[in-house]
């Protein structure tokens, strides 16, 4: 491994670039591709687990009891389902009624589930009073509802919406959440609250989840958001939980500056330290995108109208990121990753459509076909949003567990 000044700024521990090539969790990332077959999402227990130490020590630094709910959505592949499911002291954050089905198969209990979701059918209603979950919902349509389906005196949390935008909802406007349709507006609680009476419903949550990629520039509208918060908790007289959301985000670019561990900690107690309440979370995005790569093949270099373009055997079905999001993916040379840049190109995918470009005019090492190429971060909503477009198949996925025994 080359001087310390010299790696690149994904590395770590975990997700070390050689000389001989890219190794994540000890396992060399090009014999796993090559056993496994590509396109191929590769996770790094070590760095889930990482994660949670870490957020373990940030929330006790907050003086409240908490409570860790995994936002399954983020990535649910059934080896990171058990990962989390050992850990113990963490539950599940579900968003339908199928997530609660796949939680429940994978061992978790229906009191350690949490769901929050929007625009709930009633039939995802009735599956939902049947799971004995607990639900957060944020209109006075879902709570009538919910009402009708759920035992009398069950309990419910309601979402509200700060009406900040934050994260990368700040660079791309479809991804924001402030006053969009998500969550009940402050001014709308006592209304909710009047209905949960009037349903029978107990509310003993209050929740908000600001979006996606919160950045240290964030910390304002998180601290106005975590003040809008704290205003409604003495409207509710049975309150137990404050559940505060996901948000917390992974590098994609060297000048990212996510919102830090210790910084979105020290806001919260701030606010809400003096409560008495259990604070709760749900983070995806922050315990599994950075554990995660997407291994593909260049089976194509192509010269056109001025420009090197690199084919790639995986398209934006099994990464949305480029494309849908505009959020960039990292593109590391897997046998070669500290070679020095050689060329631009762009890189592709095998999807038939122009717009399914994975990376503009990137400088990377010389290229040629069969060489592998990582992205990242991708252990977060990358497999999990894969569809079959094309039919161009799922990907593979592979947890990488040294320690428990892959
Ligand atoms: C209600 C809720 N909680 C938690 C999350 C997880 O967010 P993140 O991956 O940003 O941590 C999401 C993501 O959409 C969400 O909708």
């Amino acid at each position: 491994m080359k001087e310390t000044a010299t790696l690149p700024w994904w590395c770590d521990r975990r997700l070390i670039p050689e000389g001989s090539g890219l190794v994540l969790n000890g396992a060399p990332v090009a014999d796993l591709a090559s056993s496994l077959g590509t396109p191929l999402y590769l996770y790094s227990a070590s760095r889930v687990r990482d994660r949670l130490a870490g957020l373990r020590e940030s929330l006790a630094s907050v003086g409240l009891d908490s409570r860790i709910y995994y936002a399954m959505k983020a990535n649910r592949h059934p080896g990171l389902l058990d990962l989390i499911r050992a850990e113990r002291d963490v539950g599940i954050d579900a968003c339908s009624p199928r997530e609660v089905e796949t939680a429940i198969e994978a061992g978790f209990r229906p009191g350690e589930i949490s769901l929050t979701a929007s625009m709930l059918s009633n039939r995802d209603l009735a599956a939902l009073a049947a799971s004995r979950v607990h639900v957060n919902l944020d209109t006075v349509s879902a709570i009538r509802r919910f009402g009708r389906a759920a035992p009398r005196g069950a309990r419910i949390g309601l979402r509200v919406d700060p009406g900040v935008d934050a994260g990368y909802a700040v660079a791309a406007s479809k991804l924001s959440y402030g006053r969009a349709k998500l969550g009940l507006p402050a001014a709308r609680l006592p209304d909710a609250l009047d209905e949960a009476e009037r349903a029978g419903l107990a509310v003993d949550t209050l929740h908000m989840h600001l979006g996606w990629g919160l950045q240290e520039s964030d910390a304002g509208a998180f601290d106005q958001a975590l003040a809008v918060l704290a205003a409604q908790i003495p409207k509710i007289p049975d309150l137990q939980v404050v559940n505060i959301g996901g948000g917390l985000g992974a590098r994609h670019r060297e000048d990212d500056r996510p919102l830090a561990l210790d910084a979105w900690a020290a806001a919260v107690r701030r606010r809400l330290g003096g409560s008495g309440l259990t604070l709760a979370c749900e983070p995806g995005t922050l315990l599994v995108a950075a554990a995660g790569v997407l291994v593909v093949e260049v089976n194509t270099v192509n010269e056109k109208d001025g420009r090197t373009w690199v084919g790639v055997d995986a398209g934006h079905n099994i990464n949305v990121y480029p494309l849908h999001y505009k959020i960039p993916l990292e593109v590391v040379h897997v046998t070669r990753p500290l070679d020095s840049p050689a060329r631009v190109v762009t890189i592709v995918g095998n999807i038939n459509e122009a717009g399914d470009v994975f990376a503009q005019d990137v400088r990377l090492p010389e290229i040629r076909e069969g060489d592998l190429l990582a992205f990242l971060p991708a252990g977060a909503y990358g497999a999990s949003m894969s569809s079959d477009h094309c039919l161009r198949g799922n990907p593979r996925e592979f947890l990488i567990d040294k320690e428990g025994g892959s």
